[in-house]
């Protein structure tokens, strides 16, 4: 089958998930500092989250700062958490009014507590919207979740709540930071790693996973069509058979 090459509006992803990266190497081929590939990085996120909702997609989740980044330089951190809570400050109005629902996945007691308060008051106050998700995979980690999800079991079972062999993948994505979202159709990593750095571990089981070499900054709307476009052309068996699959 030909590729095709314009969006087929009845087959948009739900949920699409992106790992950002690039930032630093973007900014170091334009002799600038990592902090300045972040900040145009914020401008990506505004495209990318607007070119989302036209296409119809219902959650888009991003991850904006993983467990693993607490490690970078202290000054890289600080200036990353800043971008964070100026993006959440200044989106707020347009998020009431897109009628888009912030969410977040993570550890966020490990946030700054300025940013966290920004982020929890940006929460509450979407908390009704019910045209979009845009979901922020902060202080995220994919086995971090699983483990926190385990324990929860775990205490359970201790507790005779519940029995081991009622553990089935349902108990387990409700114990998960994204209990209340869909699995993700379609996971983008922009940058040319082809990695997936522990992110969404459980939840990208059947996700078509889509690399890029544009870096994060570049990312925009037309390189999000191409992603949909080429997501399109593929064909999910979640273990079928293509005849099956055809056969409905
Ligand atoms: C990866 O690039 C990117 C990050 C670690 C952070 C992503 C954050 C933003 C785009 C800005 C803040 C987010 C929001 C939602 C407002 P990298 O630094 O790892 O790039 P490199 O691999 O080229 O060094």
């Amino acid at each position: 089958m030909p590729e095709p090459q314009s969006i087929d509006p009845s087959h948009i992803p739900h949920h699409v998930a992106i790992i950002m990266d690039g930032n630093g190497r973007w900014a170091k081929q334009q002799n600038r500092p990592r902090l300045y590939g972040h900040k145009v990085g914020v401008e990506s996120v505004q495209e990318i989250v607007e070119s989302a909702m036209e296409l119809g997609v219902d959650v888009l989740t991003l991850y904006a700062f993983s467990t693993e980044n607490w490690k970078r330089p202290e000054d890289e951190v600080g200036g990353l958490m800043g971008l964070l809570k100026n993006y959440l400050q200044k989106e707020l109005s347009r998020m009431l009014k897109n009628r888009i629902r912030l969410t977040c996945i993570g550890d966020i007691q490990k946030l700054p507590a300025d940013v966290r308060q920004v982020l929890e008051q940006a929460m509450s106050e979407t908390a009704q919207n019910d045209k979009f998700i845009l979901n922020l995979a902060l202080s995220y980690g994919g086995r971090a979740e699983l483990i926190q999800a385990i324990r929860g079991i775990a205490r359970e079972v201790a507790s005779g709540a519940l029995t081991a062999s009622e553990i089935d993948e349902e108990l387990i994505d409700n114990h998960l930071y994204t209990a209340e979202l869909p699995d993700p159709d379609l996971l983008i990593r922009t940058g040319g790693e082809a990695r997936l750095s522990n992110f969404l571990l459980w939840q990208a089981s059947y996700a078509e996973i889509y690399f890029t070499d544009v870096m994060w900054p570049e990312f925009r709307k037309e390189a999000f069509t191409q992603a949909i476009i080429e997501y399109q052309g593929r064909e999910r068996r979640f273990g079928r058979t293509s005849a099956q699959v055809e056969s409905g």
